[in-house]
């Protein structure tokens, strides 16, 4: 089966759409002839090339757009720019979310946590995913099923939290988690054809998880290109039934 393969054309939206799991989304959207457009949403210009690039070889269906999501006005003003493209969206992925950077490193122990970087986690991991439900609702609300999919983590599972550590980032995926599983109750009454699910990419060679994934066995690490074919697999079977659920890579629901 393919995603929406009962829809005559599909329109989709990624955001952070240069990051590792964002990139390989749009290349398989735009592999898929009945998925009319591809609008991507990407933060700058200097790690967005291999997305930039792309448009070049798809300038008809693939339109990238600088937004910020962790400033509501620079996302109001990016999805002002989409609507002449789409104004109506069958799926939007968001892959954005950060487990280290220049402002934060996962935390070992009590001792490391500080409350900027716990800010950092929950603004890049939390409201931001929740900024774009708000904003995003006009856009999924039609006639046609629409899917509305966040990246989280296992890790921000609360019932599998058996190894401790990490704070900041497990929190913010369970914030996320919370988040939109709330969203999901007040769109069930106001967009009742869209689906907000969230989803456990598995271990995915990517930037956010190198400097983890030494430990990894091999077959446990996916290539981004493995984990995109999963989770579309896992989207396909996405009914309006399934809006608010947490699903990992093999289409098993998560704890909360
Ligand atoms: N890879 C894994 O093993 C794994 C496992 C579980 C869950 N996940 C989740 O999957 C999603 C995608 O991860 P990935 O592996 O593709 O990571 P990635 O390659 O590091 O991509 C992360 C994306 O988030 C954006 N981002 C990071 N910090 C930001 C900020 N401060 N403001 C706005 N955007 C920001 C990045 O944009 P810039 O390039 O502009 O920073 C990039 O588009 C994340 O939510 C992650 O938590 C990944």
């Amino acid at each position: 089966m393919v995603l929406f393969s009962h829809l005559a054309s599909v329109n989709a939206l990624v955001v952070g759409a240069n990051g590792g799991i964002g990139l390989g989304f749009v290349q398989a959207l735009l592999k898929l002839d009945h998925v009319l457009s591809v609008v991507a949403f990407y933060r700058q210009t200097d790690t967005s090339q291999a997305l930039l690039a792309l448009q070049t070889e798809y300038p008809e269906r693939l339109h990238c757009l600088a937004v910020d999501l962790t400033d509501e006005a620079s996302l109001v003003a990016g999805i002002n720019q989409m609507r002449p493209l789409t104004n109506r969206l069958h799926l939007v992925i968001n892959c954005v979310g950060v487990l280290h950077d220049h402002l934060v490193q996962p935390e070992k122990s009590l001792q490391q946590i500080n409350a900027a970087q716990l800010t950092h986690y929950f603004q890049v991991n939390s409201m931001s995913a929740i900024l774009l439900a708000k904003h995003l609702l006009p856009l999924l609300n039609h006639e046609e099923q629409s899917i509305f999919a966040t990246l989280s983590a296992k890790i921000g599972s609360i019932g599998d939290n058996q190894l401790g550590g990490w704070y900041g980032y497990r929190a913010s995926k369970a914030a996320l988690n919370m988040l939109l599983k709330t969203a999901s109750i007040e769109y069930a009454r106001k967009s009742k054809n869209t689906s907000i699910v969230m989803l456990h990419p598995g271990t995915t060679d990517t930037g956010l998880s190198k400097p983890f994934s030494r430990s990894v066995p091999p077959d446990k690490l996916f290539s981004v290109e493995r984990c995109v074919n999963q989770l579309l697999k896992v989207l396909e079977s996405v009914t309006p039934k399934e809006n608010g659920c947490f699903f990992s890579w093999d289409g098993t629901q998560l704890p909360w």
